[in-house]
């Protein structure tokens, strides 16, 4: 089952539950949140207040991608606000195999993420501890950026890898999707499609949202 999430990035944060609740009516699986803190990306967004808020928004999966430093110092608030799922960037971990430890051992998933110029053997050896794991298709920082070619290669990569490894998590994408590249992204192999303008950019969130799952459940 390949999932769609919408990223709260692009929604209208003076109407956040109401937005959260339309993509849910339109048939999205989880809510992507995308914690910035201006420090490991250029860019300030939001934060454990706001993963709370919308996870009582919605009675779909709240899924955290931290694109912060010293993501340790912040995991337990995000716990805490109900975030089903939690992914931090590989880069941004002295310890990664710590802080995927840190976010499992409280019964949330733990993914990690991989920048454009990362290789896949940053994740090598956490590789089977990792409930997904998420592929930048854009330099992290803002939303509406062109998908980066080269993540279909890496997903191909990534997806005979873990076919060898006999592993299963989920593989996510974030970054550049929309109704011109999802279906390509979808035959590299990836599980769950990050959306934020494509989505919260267009006028029917239920048209766009059916149009991506057309394309991907094919
Ligand atoms: C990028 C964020 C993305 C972003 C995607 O730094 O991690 O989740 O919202 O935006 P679009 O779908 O517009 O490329
Ligand atoms: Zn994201």
């Amino acid at each position: 089952m390949k999932l769609i999430a919408p990223s709260i990035l692009s929604a209208d944060f003076a109407r956040l539950g109401e937005e959260i609740k339309a993509v849910e009516q339109a048939g999205a699986d989880w809510i992507h949140v995308d914690v910035m803190d201006g420090h490991y990306v250029p860019n300030i967004t939001m934060g454990p207040i706001i993963a709370e808020a919308a996870t009582r928004s919605t009675s779909l999966p709240i899924d955290v991608h931290l694109m912060i430093e010293n993501p340790d110092q912040y995991i337990p608030e995000f716990i805490k606000s109900g975030a089903e799922w939690i992914s931090v960037q590989a880069e941004a971990c002295t310890h990664l195999h710590r802080t995927i430890q840190m976010i499992k051992q409280a019964g949330v998933k733990a993914g990690a993420a991989l920048n454009p110029a990362t290789p896949l053997s940053a994740i090598e050896w956490v590789i089977e501890d990792l409930d997904y794991i998420l592929i930048m298709s854009v330099n992290p920082g803002f939303g509406g950026q062109a998908f980066i070619e080269s993540s279909l290669d890496k997903i191909r990569l990534l997806k005979a890898d873990l076919k060898k490894r006999k592993l299963s998590p989920l593989i996510q994408i974030d970054g550049g999707v929309n109704s011109k590249t999802i279906e390509r992204i979808s035959e590299a192999g990836v599980d769950v499609f990050v959306a934020g303008s494509a989505i919260y950019g267009s006028s029917d969130y239920k048209k766009t949202i059916s149009e991506f799952k057309e394309k991907i459940n094919k």
